[in-house]
């Protein structure tokens, strides 16, 4: 790649976009994206002005959690092509400036995985089970060894078909978890990673990087009757954020940096305590960690402002970069979110439930959102589709595919609404996803928010991200980890910092015009709409401070 790899290490401020491949491009006309349609859309990206993309689980999996139920860590799944096509994709990205991350999933493997399968078929107490947590079930056998509840909801554990032993799963009955104590089960993972490192992969996401160590002899959590979902918030819990886990990042760490130039690491770590989410990215660990803090926030400036003063006080104490998403595969898109009265993301609930969306306040608010999050240190994730304002989508219910919708009897409604296809096009089949047909159904009106549609239009959400994305690149202020100033502002519901040298964000979270307090020239705002030198309601422009208009200074900002 053409720039200098031994200045500020590429990953404290890249921005990285995201790739939930089934939903991306679409090469082969079957209706699920793949590499070959990624390929074909390089070209899309880097002029969007990202700096790497993030591929979710592109391996041979039997998807029950599309693909985070991995069978063979090795191969590419035939669905999304051949390791040559990867390679290729790898290559081509490279040559096009943009760095490639894969998604690990090393807490699970899939039930289908050659070592379960093995471990299935060995006998209770043998060494081949010692990859997985197989324990004798209580009462004889028929109830789950202890009380531990699924992510997804209901046990954590799955009965051996004529055995009294079970196998233990956080997640889908698909999706067994490993046992990280085993020394093989080490060994193993080193050398996957390796695999990929070999073939020029830039870095990883470590799916659920917090669930790998286990407390010895797997205590009960000691829940209540009829609870249905795991909670994951208590102290000193038995299966997430363990210290043990910590020895296994920092060999990882010594790994990646034994490549020239070393690769790196983002951990998927749903912490809420920012003192231990920081311990993930000591200088010897991993290299960054997904910012759920950010993506949990709700839209107001002093919510906001506090989920980015705590996730740069948390990282910035042990020296590493802070990094920014406001959604991904996981979550609601943030359009959809932000059009409810409560912006939130509240855990375990999804769809109607969450009460009325309001998708043109939503998109005015996303926008805002944009330019608030690319004006901040370190490195921003955007989830593929919210560079074009998409929102959540109604997936009729025979539709769903998500296994929190297929454990929850219905109950839940779970994440397909975040993971339609992309609209290329204004029409056709599948709106340029493919050639006819997507594996989720893309609603009606899908086309009017294409990339085809937006290309161009200055008041597009599109041009409006790659506006910022150039902006970020080239002004001194921007990029980069250093710190943001924040000023008073003339009213509660607006908030403002500058970065230096010269540049100001100023964000109004409230519903009527407002005065923008700092005299600078306005290098781009995310409502284009004349409001008489105002900033627009939901709005928010970036400033040149050191280019002054000659427009009327409303307020003197007092730093803080
Ligand atoms: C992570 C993934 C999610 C998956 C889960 C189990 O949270 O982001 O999509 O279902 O892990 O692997």
């Amino acid at each position: 790649m053409g720039d200098d790899m031994t200045a500020t290490p590429w990953w404290q401020d890249a921005v990285i976009y995201q790739v939930y491949i089934q939903s991306f491009a679409d090469g082969d006309a079957d209706g699920i994206g793949d590499i070959a349609g990624l390929r074909s859309r390089v070209g899309y990206l880097s002029a969007l002005g990202i700096d790497a993309i993030w591929i979710t689980p592109w391996y041979r999996s039997p998807l029950h959690d599309a693909g985070y139920d991995v069978s063979d860590y090795r191969a590419i799944h035939p669905r999304y092509g051949t390791l040559s096509e990867a390679r290729e994709l790898i290559r081509e990205c490279h040559a096009a400036g943009l760095r490639v991350i894969l998604d690990i999933v090393p807490n699970h493997t899939s039930s289908a995985h050659p070592s379960f399968v093995e471990a299935l078929r060995a006998s209770p107490g043998s060494p081949a089970r010692s990859w997985y947590h197989f324990r004798a079930g209580r009462d004889g056998g028929d109830s789950p060894p202890n009380d531990w509840l699924s992510v997804f909801g209901g046990s954590a554990w799955t009965r051996v078909q004529d055995e009294d032993e079970w196998y233990l799963h956080l997640f889908d009955a698909s999706q067994p978890d490993l046992n990280w104590d085993s020394q093989e089960v080490r060994a193993e993972f080193e050398d996957i990673l390796r695999f990929w490192f070999d073939l020029g992969v830039d870095g990883f996401r470590i799916d659920v990087a917090t669930a790998l160590m286990k407390a010895p002899g797997l205590p009960d959590l000691g829940y209540p009757d009829g609870a249905f979902l795991a909670d994951l918030t208590r102290p000193n819990h038995p299966h997430r954020d363990r210290d043990e886990v910590h020895e296994i990042y920092r060999s990882w760490r010594k790994l990646a940096d034994s490549y020239d130039p070393p690769r790196m690491f983002v951990a998927e770590a749903w912490v809420d305590d920012a003192d231990r989410l920081s311990r993930y990215v000591r200088p010897d660990e991993l290299n960054t960690t997904l910012n759920l803090f950010y993506l949990k926030s709700a839209w107001s400036p002093a919510s906001m402002r506090t989920a980015i003063d705590s996730s740069i006080a948390a990282t910035a104490s042990v020296g590493a970069p802070t990094t920014w998403s406001l959604s991904n595969h996981d979550v609601e898109r943030v359009v959809t979110r932000y059009g409810r009265a409560d912006t939130r993301r509240i855990p375990g609930v999804s769809g109607p439930e969450l009460g009325p969306v309001d998708e043109r306040l939503g998109r005015r608010r996303a926008r805002a959102a944009a330019l608030l999050t690319l004006a901040l240190p370190g490195s921003p994730y955007i989830y593929q589709g919210d560079e074009l304002g998409l929102a959540d989508a109604q997936i009729p219910p025979a539709a769903r595919q998500d296994p929190i919708w297929i454990r929850s009897g219905g109950r839940r409604w779970g994440r397909d609404g975040a993971r339609v296809p992309l609209p290329w096009t204004t029409d056709g089949g599948s709106y340029g996803f493919g050639d006819d047909g997507a594996w989720l159904p893309q609603p009606a009106g899908w086309g009017s928010h294409a990339v085809e549609a937006q290309d161009g239009d200055d008041t597009s959400f599109l041009e409006l991200y790659r506006q910022a994305l150039r902006l970020r690149r080239t002004h001194p202020a921007l990029g980069g980890t250093n710190a943001v100033t924040w000023h008073d502002a003339p009213r509660d519901d607006v908030l403002l910092f500058t970065r230096s040298p010269g540049f100001g964000c100023v964000v109004n979270f409230g519903p009527v015009p407002a005065p923008i307090p700092l005299d600078g020239q306005v290098l781009l705002a995310s409502d284009g709409a004349d409001f008489d030198g105002l900033l627009a309601p939901f709005g928010a422009v970036w400033l040149d401070l050191d280019h002054a208009t000659a427009r009327t200074r409303h307020e003197e900002p007092g730093a803080r």
